[in-house]
């Protein structure tokens, strides 16, 4: 049986559910932002804290959307109007949708750099380039010029080309192939990284915890790190979790999604810093420490072409198996709200994102704009309303009853209220007043 009651698209198995879920939380957040940030915040300690956060309040959060999802079996703007009819619910799942345009806009232009990447290490054209030469090529990308529009479209049009064929047949068959696909080549990236000369340097640099690098601004952008890495506050989950049949466990997709997330940053991670090491270079690039750096590594490193390649594809899977969980939270509210064919809904939202993201392509005010706006306001606000909304409107038993489902106690119970009630919302809330510069410690 592949479609539910009703005749809604479903998620086939327990690995569709994984790898769908799995493929929107793994991204550039993963294997371009997590390093880095860790290696600015203490490595050791930021992976401590951050760990602690995915369990105690990522974990949580996921489940609470997953939840929506589920009960209501409608995109999150129908599911919010569907659980609480006549209040002002449905407002958050029409944030949800309005972050989804604006995140897919700016975050489809970094992918589509992946995809211009890749095309040039294909070409060998980072070939006897110097560090200069590298940067020279980043810095035109990152500045207004056609190239760039093009391979955005291009993502976008990948993208759509796959959520237009459906659930099944489309977002859940490509993430069972890209996933372990990607798994694959970060191993073999991280096989040959552990093989360079001085390698260990790197591994200490991610693992030793600098405890005198953590202060108040560590622990929250540990917080706001998790948040974003784990496609959270913004539907994404709800949207997958509508698709989640009811024998499944909601609990268990929760856990194994956030650990599955946490294991590929790290492994993103061990990929990265032993090469920077081995060539003596500074690990503390920010966002050129991928379209910099890297290229400039792989120049020097045996095998070096075949390794850029296999990299930059790793980074374009990551970001199409993101950007297809945006796009479908679009699509399914167009397609369950506005009554649109799969196919036009698709093709809309895609094209309205395009032309947003032609701006943020084109112009650094606006994708700036777009990245700050949505990570530090919409989503943790939209992720704060989420485990309120769950935690004091829904009621005990209609939670309990659909972590239940599957037909097995949900041990775990005692502890999720408690913690979306309280916990997750003030931990949420600081980051929120914190990204909007309202609080500073
Ligand atoms: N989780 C993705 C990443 O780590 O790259 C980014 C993302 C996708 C954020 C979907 C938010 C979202 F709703």
């Amino acid at each position: 049986m592949s479609k539910q009651e009703g005749g809604r698209d479903s998620f086939t198995n327990k690995f569709g559910v994984i790898a769908a879920a799995a493929g929107s939380a793994i991204g550039l957040g993963n294997i371009w932002r997590f390093p880095y940030v860790a290696g600015e915040n203490g490595g050791g300690a930021f992976l401590l804290l951050y760990l602690l956060f995915i369990l105690a309040i990522g974990v949580p959060v996921m489940l609470s959307e997953l939840l929506i999802g589920r009960k209501a079996q409608l995109n999150i703007f129908g599911a919010f109007r569907k659980l609480a009819p006549g209040s002002y619910w449905p407002l958050v799942g029409m944030m949800g949708v309005g972050a989804a345009f604006m995140i897919l806009s700016f975050y489809a232009v970094v992918a589509g750099w992946t995809l211009e990447y890749t095309f040039y290490a294909i070409g060998n054209q980072f070939a006897g380039e110097s560090p200069e030469g590298i940067k020279a090529i980043f810095d035109e990308l990152t500045t207004a010029s056609w190239r760039p529009v093009v391979f955005m479209l291009l993502f976008m049009a990948l993208s759509a080309f796959i959520v237009r064929s459906g659930v099944q047949k489309g977002i859940e068959r490509y993430t069972k192939i890209l996933m372990p696909l990607l798994l694959v080549i970060l191993l073999g990236l991280i096989f040959r990284s552990l093989s360079l000369d001085g390698a260990m340097a790197g591994v200490d640099f991610l693992f030793r915890p600098d405890f005198s690098k953590v202060d108040t601004n560590t622990i929250l952008e540990a917080l706001g790190q998790a948040f974003f890495s784990l496609s959270l506050g913004m539907g994404v989950m709800a949207t997958y979790g509508s698709y989640i049949k009811k024998k499944e466990s909601l609990g268990k997709t929760a856990i194994s999604v956030s650990l599955t997330d946490t294991f590929i940053a790290i492994l993103a991670g061990l990929a990265i810093f032993p090469a920077v090491f081995s060539f003596g270079l500074e690990p503390g690039q920010g966002p050129g420490l991928v379209f910099i750096t890297l290229p400039g590594i792989f120049n020097q490193m045996a095998g070096g072409y075949y390794f850029a390649i296999f990299f930059f594809v790793l980074l374009v899977i990551a970001a199409l198996t993101s950007s297809i969980s945006l796009l479908e939270v679009v699509v399914a509210y167009f397609v369950e709200e506005l009554k649109m064919k799969r196919s036009t809904a698709t093709w809309l939202a895609a094209g309205v994102m395009s032309a947003l993201g032609v701006v943020c392509a084109l112009n650094g005010a606006v994708f700036d704009f777009f990245d700050r706006t949505s990570s530090n306001i919409l989503l943790p606000l939209g992720g704060l309303l989420i485990v309120l909304f769950v935690g004091w409107f829904l009621g005990k038993q209609v939670v309990r009853d659909e972590l239940e489902a599957d037909g097995r106690a949900a041990f775990y119970f005692r502890l999720f209220v408690p913690v979306i009630r309280v916990l997750a919302p003030i931990a949420i809330a600081l980051v929120f007043l914190n990204g909007l510069g309202l609080l500073r410690f």
